[in-house]
């Protein structure tokens, strides 16, 4: 492994930017050591993890589809090879990317999804929606899965996943959060450094 180098990240975000906040901590605490967050970019000009991105002094972009139509994907391919990006990690990034788009970053693209995949996900599944089917079909363990991003909305590569309780009472927000909390939050940075590393071994 070179000594010193670090894999550059891209984080891309459409909203909150919670987990984009557990990754900005956990490269600041060192938990993450083989990778710099060197960009952010959102497809929401409003989302307030650009704001978070820019409290941490990381470069903060906002690319959409209103403003770039067509050329959206291709506008954001040249962001991020205008940025030297190496690794690319989705942190509640809600569009679906195009098989042209996941062929060109192969294993180069990680996911959070707030389910424990093949449950609830896919197509549809996103946010909210993810947690209120879950409590709909009344499964009592749902969670959380990082995952290699490829053609198959979800389908890819499972990396890691982390389980948690549903309990009694619980709404689709109350879920969202304890999943968030006690998965999200943990295993996204645990993932990205392991992927970093990998990386680095030049074992994928
Ligand atoms: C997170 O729960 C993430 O897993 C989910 O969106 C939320 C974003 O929250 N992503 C998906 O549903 C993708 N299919 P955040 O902006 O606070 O990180």
């Amino acid at each position: 492994m070179l000594k010193d180098k670090k894999v550059r990240i891209a984080v891309m975000v459409s909203g909150g930017g919670t987990n984009l906040q557990a990754l900005i901590d956990s490269e600041k605490a060192g938990t993450i050591s083989s990778g710099e967050i060197v960009l952010v970019l959102s497809n929401k000009a409003d989302a307030y993890a650009l704001t978070r991105a820019q409290k941490a002094g990381i470069k903060a972009v906002a690319v959409t589809r209103a403003e770039f139509g067509a050329d959206f994907e291709n506008k954001i391919i040249k962001t991020l090879e205008e940025n030297n990006i190496d690794l690319i990690v989705l942190a509640g990034f809600m569009c679906i990317l195009s098989r042209d788009f996941t062929d060109k970053f192969e294993k180069r693209i990680i996911n959070i999804h707030p389910s424990l995949i093949p449950s609830f996900c896919g197509e549809g599944f996103y946010g909210l929606r993810v947690h209120s089917a879950a409590l709909e079909k009344g499964v009592k363990v749902t969670g959380a899965t990082v995952h290699f991003v490829n053609e198959i909305p979800d389908g890819g590569e499972i990396i890691m996943q982390k389980a948690v309780e549903v309990l009694e009472g619980d709404t689709p927000e109350t879920l969202s959060a304890r999943v968030l909390e006690n998965a999200e939050w943990k295993i996204l940075p645990a993932a990205t450094q392991l992927v970093c590393e990998k990386i680095l071994k030049g074992e994928i």
